[in-house]
């Protein structure tokens, strides 16, 4: 006998058991499975996905102790703080990100509770049609549905040729758990993990050599904020070599070697203690039976869906990191819930042109909408305000002066069409952008908001007030 529910969400990452939540309450009866891909010491399988257990929180947890590490090292003794040379604990770092990330995942088993989500243990796969239901499997268990919502996430791409034992050659995974400073490190991908990684490393002491193939640094960021950004990663010991070809990896029992080609052909050959793999992730889709119900994939591997997440097949939705688009946490819970409202025959939408992008380097960078570059490109005429954290009194108290804020609005209709930050606390700022993109703001509009003084959100007011020519502080 099958257990019979309206809707059955296959993954419990964000994405999932966002979806999940939003669809039991609105009324449906819903279930959501989760294999055991991130158990816990017990072997139980943990919600969460790869955002709470092998990505954005652990992340970040680890870049916030080595911030407060750089800052101990570095920034105390200038504001009169003596406390003498720091030394970090490592086994203790992690340790920390370990309970944050089980008391993040066993919270969602709570929330699930509360809003009546029934948990599935297992994996998740299709078996065919039953009437109107699909009939599907879960781990051994026998499972019906009206509604499917496939949200089976992504994983760490692997090289060919470059086994990851996530101990010397280390994926995401391997990566957070690095058990002791490495004296060299080397990572192959210079995109947002091996920049975030690279950045926790290094404050912590660590000699890190980052070997990027694209030939420029951060292609998608708007290209002012990458060359200032690449500026000061360069004071940081964070050496980034673009334009490399990969020619051989060799790992021993606690050393790897690296043979590369750089820009110019040269040979060059980099021994580390340890190597991060961070070349971009793969959609999760097999095991799913998805050849035996017909479901389409796209041709980068992904499932095919539509603006409002609808696969090729009836009642089934497919959502976050398994689709199309960014491969960011924000972006699979929007999706999540657009697909439960639209499931209850609401409203439901996702704007795809509103989505941040958030790297939480040191300065951290964000931005949401057009970059100069797209605006060239599209051939649409704008403005630019441009203002320096140095000009923030708030960034000088708090000796984050690196960095600005840039505002990019219609030269016609003076509309906002970009917000461009790097500097302290970006992740946060954004927020004004995208609030501004989303309500249709235009520049005056920001330009006319009483910000409160002093703060760093005045960079982004001086932005605005920059795009009209009349800034008051710069
Ligand atoms: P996932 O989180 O991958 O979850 C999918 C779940 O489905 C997994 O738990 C998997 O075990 C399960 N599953 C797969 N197949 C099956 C099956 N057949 N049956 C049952 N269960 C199955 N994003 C941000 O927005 N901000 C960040 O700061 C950030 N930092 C990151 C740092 C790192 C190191 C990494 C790797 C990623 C980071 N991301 C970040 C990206 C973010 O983690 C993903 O975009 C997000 O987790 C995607 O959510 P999802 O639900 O689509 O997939
Ligand atoms: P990425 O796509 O950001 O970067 C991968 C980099 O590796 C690219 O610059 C690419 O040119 C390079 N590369 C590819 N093949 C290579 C090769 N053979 N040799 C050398 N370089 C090579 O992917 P990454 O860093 O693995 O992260 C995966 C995804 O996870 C991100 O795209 C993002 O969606 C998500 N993420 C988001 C974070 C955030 O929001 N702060 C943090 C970390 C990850």
């Amino acid at each position: 006998m099958s257990k019979q529910f309206d809707v059955l969400v296959i993954g419990g990452g964000p994405g999932g058991y966002v979806a999940a939540i939003r669809a039991a309450q609105l009324g449906f009866s819903v279930a959501c499975c989760e294999d055991k891909a991130y158990a816990d010491p017990k072997g139980e399988p943990r919600l969460g996905g790869a955002c709470l257990n092998v990505g954005c929180i652990p992340t970040k947890a680890l870049l916030h102790t080595s911030h407060l590490f750089e800052e101990a090292a570095h920034s105390f003794a200038e504001q009169g703080i003596r406390v003498g040379k720091p030394e970090i604990d490592v086994a203790r770092m992690l340790e920390r990100k370990n309970t944050i990330v089980g008391q993040l995942t066993g919270g969602i088993r709570g929330l699930f509770k509360k809003n009546k989500v029934t948990f599935l243990p297992g994996r998740g796969a299709f078996i065919g049609r039953n009437g109107a239901n699909w009939q599907m499997k879960v781990g051994d268990e026998s499972v019906e549905a009206t509604q499917v919502i496939i949200a089976t996430g992504s994983r760490a791409r692997h090289l060919p040729g470059v086994p990851v034992d996530n101990r010397i050659v280390c994926d995401n995974v391997g990566a957070l758990d690095i058990d002791a400073v490495p004296k060299k490190l080397a990572i192959i991908g210079a995109g947002v993990i091996g920049l975030e990684m690279g950045c926790v490393w290094s404050r912590l002491g660590a000699e890190v050599t980052l070997l990027e193939a694209a030939p420029q640094f951060l292609a998608s960021a708007d290209a002012d904020v990458a060359r200032e950004a690449a500026k000061s990663f360069a004071k940081q010991r964070l050496n980034i070599r673009l334009g490399v070809r990969i020619d051989s990896v060799k790992a021993a029992a606690d050393a790897v070697a690296i043979e590369y080609t750089d820009a110019e052909g040269k040979e060059h050959k980099l021994n580390a203690d340890r190597l991060i793999v961070s070349v971009g992730r793969v959609p999760n889709t097999d095991g799913l039976n998805a050849e035996v119900v017909g479901l389409a994939l796209d041709a980068s591997g992904r499932i095919s869906v539509d603006d409002r997440c609808r696969t090729n097949l009836p009642n089934v939705w497919a959502v976050g990191d398994v689709v199309r688009g960014p491969m960011l946490a924000h972006k699979a819970m929007e999706e999540g819930v657009m697909v439960a409202e639209l499931m209850a025959g609401q409203a439901g939408h996702c704007n795809f042109d509103t989505i941040p992008w958030v790297i939480y380097t040191s300065p951290e960078i964000a931005w949401v909408g057009k970059t100069e570059q797209q605006l060239k490109a599209d051939g649409i005429a704008y403005k630019v305000g441009k203002i320096p954290f140095m000009a923030n009194g708030r960034a000088l108290g708090m000796g984050e002066t690196t960095g600005f804020v840039k505002m990019l609005a219609c030269a016609k209709t003076d509309r906002v069409l970009g917000l461009h930050i790097v500097g302290a606390n970006a992740s946060e700022l954004i927020m004004e952008g995208v609030t501004a993109l989303e309500f249709g703001a235009s520049s005056e509009d920001i330009a006319r908001i009483c910000h409160g003084h002093p703060t760093l959100s005045e960079a982004v007011h001086e932005a605005a007030l920059a795009c009209d020519k009349r800034a008051l502080h710069f």
